[in-house]
């Protein structure tokens, strides 16, 4: 039986997630209807990638039993609301990255998750392209040896997406880029809580959020991570990984084609899409779609790459690098 989605939003990300969808099996995924605030706007969305309902409200979409899972990808302020309207509709989500703006509103959204015995997870993509799949395997077999130094980097100007820069839409680095960073170190560091943080930023004046960080987080037994991100300028946009035994580059972090496993290079290519994309190698979202069905066939609540306790991990790295930074939500005073 086939997987049934429901897209909740028709923005940007929606329309790249629908088309990684479709370079899957047709009997294993299928996208059944999509909700967005005017249903003009999802008539036009389902027009576009043949989706035969379209709601003008999300609250339908819940409502809807011909789904098992519902994509969730509004903007970040709108997650919890969102995530809970689905939730308690008992639908499975899977969630846009940062699953909310802050550690409290996370614990919200997994405690509704558990309560109504749904499948959760947050939409940390880059866990499941295949190249993050063979770290993980060199990282478990000791291949690179004792790992002591993980650097990771994001930066890529946003100044001219509003969602990016304004404060009331969720606009900063952080929450929208540094994420990877931060997930690909825990990654690495198999989810575990660093002894301490050192951040430093440059926080945009007009708008208040960040526009750069940099932070230095110490891991147990004298290990390290250093990770920057910048909706300011490109950087490299590599993560490097050093072991006693080895070293791993991983070109385009957030969402890699190739890694490099001491100088050599392996290309790990994500398929054509059918339509064109908003955002770099998108088609790779179906390995985390995958994922989710995957779950479901097993009665999974939660993925084991991407916990629960990884979400709150990364909202409380999150919160703790904000606060050194000087970058507060609404959502953080309520
Ligand atoms: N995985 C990735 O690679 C990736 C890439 C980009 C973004 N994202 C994440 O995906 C989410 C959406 O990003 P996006 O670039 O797709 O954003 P977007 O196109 O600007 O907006 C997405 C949707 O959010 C809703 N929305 C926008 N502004 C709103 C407002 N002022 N009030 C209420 N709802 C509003 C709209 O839903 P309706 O259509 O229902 O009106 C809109 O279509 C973000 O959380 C972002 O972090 C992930």
């Amino acid at each position: 039986m086939a997987t049934r989605w429901g897209i909740c939003s028709a923005g940007k990300i929606s329309h790249d997630f629908t088309v990684a969808l479709k370079t899957l099996p047709l009997e294993d995924h299928q996208v059944v209807a999509v909700a967005a605030r005017k249903l003009e706007d999802a008539q036009e969305f389902a027009k576009k990638h043949s989706i035969s309902k379209a709601y003008g409200s999300y609250e339908e979409l819940a409502r809807d039993r011909d789904i098992d899972v519902v994509y969730i990808g509004v903007i970040h302020p709108y997650h919890l609301n969102t995530c809970l309207l689905f939730t308690n509709a008992k639908k499975n989500v899977l969630c846009e990255k940062p699953l909310a703006m802050n550690t409290k509103e996370v614990q919200q959204i997994l405690a509704s998750a558990k309560k109504n015995g749904v499948f959760l997870m947050e939409a940390v993509w880059t866990r499941f392209f295949p190249v993050s799949v063979e770290i993980r395997r060199l990282l478990a077999q000791g291949e690179l040896g004792e790992v002591k130094m993980v650097r990771s980097e994001f930066g890529v100007p946003l100044m001219h997406v509003p969602r990016a820069m304004q404060k009331e839409l969720g606009g900063g680095a952080l929450l929208d880029i540094g994420i990877y960073c931060l997930q690909f170190v825990s990654m690495v560091y198999n989810g575990e809580k660093p002894e301490s943080i050192q951040a430093s930023g440059v926080v945009h004046v007009e708008t208040g959020v960040d526009e750069t960080v940099v932070a230095i987080l110490k891991y147990s037994k004298n290990r390290m991570a250093v990770i920057t991100c910048s909706s300011g300028v490109k950087l490299p946009n590599d993560a490097i990984i050093m072991g006693t035994k080895g070293t791993v580059r991983v070109p385009a972090m957030w969402c890699p084609t190739s890694l490099v496993v001491n100088e050599k290079e392996t290309e790990y290519p994500v398929p054509e899409p059918y339509l064109p994309l908003n955002f770099i190698n998108s088609t790779g979202m179906r390995y985390e779609a995958e994922e989710v069905r995957q779950c479901l066939l097993k009665g999974l609540k939660e993925s084991t790459v991407m916990s629960h306790a990884d979400s709150l991990l990364l909202a409380e790295l999150e919160d703790e690098i904000r606060r050194q930074v000087g970058v507060v939500y609404s959502q953080d005073c309520q």
